[in-house]
C-alpha cells in the first residue's frame, strides 16, 4: 500500500502537467477559426533538397500549415518558423523527414540492423540518427518502419525488421526509445513515428502499393504487435498506410484507427496519412470523389494530412452538410497539439546554428555506424575458413562495381546523406591490405546494372595473378525500398556471370552481398567458397568490410529473415503452420512442390562466425507451470573457437496444440553474446504470459494449458530441446 501511494505521488506532477497542457489545448482551440483548425491537419511537401516553396511562408503566417516534410536544416527551418510564429495564436511547425537509418550519418539498412539481433545497437544507432537530425531543425521522423514481411520482393523489406513478430516488437521498441528517449522534447530526441498503419508488407505478390488480405486473427498474431511495442514504448505519432486491408484502404479504415489503435489501445498521439494516401481513396474505389476521400479520412481518425489538401478544400462544406462534425476536427487537432506541446515545441520552436555545426557527421558518430555495419554482417557460407583472409596473402583481386560505388552502400532512404562522406568498399579494403602488407588490385567485372563497362574477361585475368578474390555483387541501393518490388529477385545484371568465372579460375573467392533482400543465390551458395551478406552497411561501409574481411572483428549477425531457394517458395517463413500433411519426402500426398523442396537456402536465424559455438546444459526452471506463471530457461553458451566473436542465443517454442493451431516455431527470446576463445556465459531467458499466450478461438489474447516444446540454438533448426506444460 505504501509503495502504491508513492508510485501515486511520483505519477502526480505528470499527471498534472498533462493536465495543463489539456487545458492550453482546449484554451487554443476554443480560439482557433475553421481555417486556423484544418491548418493544422495540413503537412506539405518542401524539396527533396530541403527547401521552402515560396507560399509556404504565407500559409505559415496565417496559421494555415501544421507541418512539413523534407523541409531541413536550421536556416530554412528557422525562418518557415518564424512565419509560423508571427501567426495569430503563435503555434509552431513540427518539421517532419523521412529519417530512417541515420541522417547525415547513414547506419546499415534497417533489415541489416535487424540482422545485428541487437536492440542496444539499433536504439543507438536511431538515437543518433536522432541527434543530427534535431541539429538540423528537424523534429519528427517518419520511422521506425513495423510492418512484417514474408515477401523477398516486395522492395520495402529493407526498411522493416523482417519477418518475424517477436524480432520486429523488440526493434520497434528500442527504435522509438532511441529516437524519443522517455522525453522527445529533450535536446537531440525527436518524435517518432510507427508505420504503416497496418498490413502494408502483406502487399499480394510483393508488388508495392498492393491490396492486403489478412485475417484479424494475422493481424493480431503477426501484424499488430510490433505496432503495439511502438505504443507501449511511447511513439508519438503513427502513419496510416496506403493499402487496401480487407477492401478498406487503411486511410479510411474506421474500425483500424479510431476503434484498434486510438480506442483499443488508449494512443495519445496522432495519426498522419501517407503521402497523398487521403487523395488516393479516390483510386481505391472507396471514395466517390474528393470531398469524400475528406470524409473517409476524418471519419476512420486520420488527423494530419500529408501533401494531398483535401481536409482543407473539402471539410467546410462537409461540416455544413453535417457529414463530419467539428468535435472530429477539434479531436484531430488536439491530437497535433498535444504532439507539438510534448515535443516542447511551444517553448522550444527554433533551431540552433551551433548544434547544425557541431552535432552532424562527428567521429562519435562515424564509429557508431562502423560497430553497427560489422554488426550487422550475415556470413552465409564459408568453406574451409576463405573468410577472413590469410595472413601470407600477398595480391587480392577486389571485383564488382558495387566495391567501388559510394552512393549504393548508403542503401534505400539514406536521410540526408552526402554521398562524399561515405567510404567505399574497395577505399577500406585498399587501405586495410596495406597494413597487411598485401596489394589490392580492383577490376570493375560487372554491377548490377549491365553495361559496355563490363570487363569480366579482364577480371579473370587479374584473379589468375591473384591469392584471393573478394567480388561484391548484388543490387543497386535503388532496387529496394518503396516502389522497388522485384519479381525476379536473382542477381541482377551479368555478376553472376562475373562470379562463375572468377570461381572458374580455382582462386578462393569471397562473395560479398550488397542487398536490400534476400536474393535467389542457388549457384553461389552451391559454388563460391565464401558468402557474406553486407546489406547496405552505410557512410562507413569500408572500413566494417575491411575490420571482418581482415579479421579483427568476426561475423555474428543473424537472418531476422528466411532465405529461399526460389521466388516459387515465397511467401516462405519460418514460423508457419504444420498442415494436416507436413512434409515427407516419400510421400506424394504430403504440403510440398514437385519440382522444388520446401526448405530454405537459409533458415531465419541463421548465420556462422569465424569462430565456433556450442550450447549446451540447458535447464529449465520447471517443467510444469499455472498458466500465470512463469519459467526461466538457462543454457550454457560457449565459444569453442579460436577468436572472439558473436554468438545470438535464439529461444523458440511450439504449443502442441490449442484453440487455434500454432506455428511449428516461435521465437520467444534471443541474446547476442561476445565470447573469447573458450569463453562460457550462462544465458537466460524467461518465458511468461506475453510469451505462452496468443490469440485463441475467441480472438482474445490468453495462455492455454498444454505442452510445450521449447528450443535454445543459433537459428531457427534444430538446437537444445526440453518441453513443459502449463496446467490448466
Ligand atoms: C511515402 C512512404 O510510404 C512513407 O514511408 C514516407 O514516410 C512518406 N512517403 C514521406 O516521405
Amino acid at each position: 500500500m505504501r509503495f502504491l501511494m508513492l508510485a501515486i505521488l511520483a505519477l502526480a506532477p505528470c499527471a498534472r502537467a498533462a493536465d495543463n497542457t489539456e487545458k492550453k489545448i482546449s484554451e487554443l482551440i476554443g480560439k482557433m477559426t475553421l481555417e486556423e483548425k484544418l491548418g493544422q491537419l495540413q503537412q506539405l511537401d518542401g524539396s527533396a533538397e530541403g527547401d521552402v516553396p515560396q507560399d509556404y511562408y504565407a500559409l505559415a503566417e496565417k496559421g494555415l500549415l501544421g507541418s512539413t516534410l523534407n523541409v531541413r536544416g536550421v536556416k530554412r527551418v528557422n525562418e518557415l518558423q518564424r512565419a509560423a510564429m508571427r501567426s495569430r495564436l503563435h503555434i509552431p511547425l513540427i518539421f517532419g523527414f523521412d529519417v530512417i537509418h541515420g541522417y547525415r550519418t547513414i547506419f546499415p539498412v534497417p533489415l541489416g540492423e535487424a540482422a545485428s539481433f541487437d536492440t542496444d545497437n539499433a536504439r543507438e544507432a536511431a538515437s543518433i540518427a536522432a541527434d543530427e537530425a534535431y541539429a538540423a531543425g528537424v523534429r519528427w521522423t517518419f520511422a521506425p518502419m513495423v510492418d512484417i514481411a514474408r515477401d523477398p520482393r516486395w522492395g520495402r523489406i529493407v526498411e522493416g525488421s523482417g519477418e518475424d513478430t517477436y524480432l520486429g516488437s523488440q526493434m520497434a521498441r528500442a527504435r522509438v526509445l532511441g529516437f524519443q528517449g522517455t522525453d522527445y522534447s529533450a535536446p537531440g530526441k525527436i518524435a517518432a513515428c510507427a508505420k504503416h498503419w497496418a498490413g502494408y508488407g502483406a502487399a499480394e505478390g510483393g508488388r508495392d502499393y498492393n491490396t492486403t488480405n489478412i485475417s484479424e486473427r494475422n493481424l493480431d498474431e503477426y501484424y499488430f504487435p510490433p505496432f503495439k511495442a511502438a505504443v507501449d514504448a511511447g511513439v508519438a505519432t503513427f502513419m496510416s498506410a496506403f493499402n487496401d486491408l480487407n477492401g478498406i484502404p487503411c486511410t479510411g479504415n474506421e474500425w483500424l484507427i479510431r476503434g484498434v489503435l486510438k480506442s483499443s489501445w488508449s494512443f495519445e498521439g496522432f495519426v498522419v496519412s501517407d503521402y497523398n494516401a487521403v487523395k488516393e481513396l479516390v483510386n481505391h474505389g472507396l471514395a466517390a470523389d474528393e470531398a469524400d476521400a475528406a470524409r473517409l479520412g476524418i471519419t476512420a481518425g486520420v488527423d494530419m494530412e500529408m501533401v494531398s489538401r483535401l481536409y482543407n478544400n473539402h471539410a467546410p462544406e462537409l461540416l455544413k452538410k453535417g457529414l463530419i462534425t467539428e468535435a472530429q476536427i477539434d479531436e484531430a487537432v488536439r491530437r497535433i497539439l498535444r504532439v507539438k506541446f510534448r515535443a516542447g515545441l511551444f517553448e522550444n520552436p527554433y533551431a540552433e546554428q551551433k548544434l547544425e555545426d557541431s552535432e552532424i557527421l562527428t567521429s562519435e558518430h562515424t564509429m557508431a555506424a562502423k560497430f553497427a555495419a560489422e554488426k550487422s554482417f550475415v556470413l552465409l557460407k564459408n568453406d574451409g575458413g576463405t573468410l577472413p583472409v590469410r595472413d601470407g596473402v600477398k595480391h587480392i583481386l577486389l571485383a564488382g562495381a558495387l566495391a567501388d560505388d559510394q552512393e549504393a552502400v548508403t542503401g534505400s532512404w539514406n536521410g540526408d546523406v552526402r554521398t562524399r562522406d561515405s567510404i567505399t568498399i574497395r577505399k577500406g579494403l585498399g587501405e586495410a591490405a596495406k597494413d597487411a602488407g598485401a596489394e589490392l588490385t580492383y577490376v570493375r567485372g560487372a554491377g548490377p546494372a549491365a553495361s559496355d563497362t563490363d570487363n569480366i574477361t579482364e577480371a579473370v585475368e587479374a584473379a589468375r595473378n591473384s591469392d584471393m578474390v573478394i567480388a561484391v555483387v548484388g543490387e543497386q541501393q535503388t532496387m529496394s525500398g518503396e516502389a522497388s518490388s522485384r519479381a525476379d529477385i536473382s542477381l541482377p545484371g551479368r555478376q553472376l556471370e562475373l562470379v562463375k568465372a572468377l570461381v572458374s579460375t580455382g582462386k578462393p573467392v569471397a562473395v560479398l552481398l550488397m542487398t536490400g533482400r534476400p536474393v535467389i543465390i542457388n549457384w553461389l551458395a552451391e559454388h563460391a567458397p565464401a558468402v557474406m551478406e553486407i546489406w547496405y552497411p552505410g557512410t562507413m561501409a569500408g572500413r566494417a568490410v575491411a575490420d571482418v574481411v581482415f579479421g579483427k572483428v568476426s561475423p555474428g549477425g543473424k537472418l531476422p529473415v528466411t532465405w529461399p531457394l526460389s521466388e516459387g517458395q515465397i511467401p516462405l517463413y519460418y514460423n508457419h503452420k504444420n498442415t494436416g500433411r507436413p512434409f515427407e519426402a516419400d510421400n506424394k500426398y504430403t504440403s510440398k512442390y514437385l519440382d522444388i523442396t520446401n526448405a530454405p537456402q537459409y533458415p531465419f536465424g541463421y548465420g556462422l562466425s569465424y569462430s565456433t559455438f556450442t550450447i549446451s546444459d540447458m535447464k529449465l526452471s520447471a517443467d510444469r507451470i499455472s498458466k500465470k506463471g512463469n519459467l526461466t530457461v538457462t543454457v550454457n553458451v560457449r565459444n569453442t573457437g579460436d577468436v572472439k566473436a558473436d554468438e545470438v542465443a535464439q529461444l523458440y517454442i511450439h504449443k502442441h496444440s490449442g484453440s487455434v493451431t500454432r506455428p511449428v516455431r516461435e521465437l520467444k527470446g534471443f541474446k547476442r553474446v561476445t565470447l573469447d576463445p573458450g569463453e562460457m556465459q550462462t544465458v537466460q531467458f524467461t518465458l511468461g504470459p506475453n510469451e505462452l499466450g496468443f490469440y485463441g478461438k475467441d480472438l482474445k489474447f490468453a495462455v492455454e494449458p498444454g505442452d510445450f516444446d521449447v528450443w535454445v540454438g543459433t537459428s531457427s533448426e534444430g538446437g537444445n530441446e526440453s518441453s513443459f506444460t502449463v496446467l490448466p
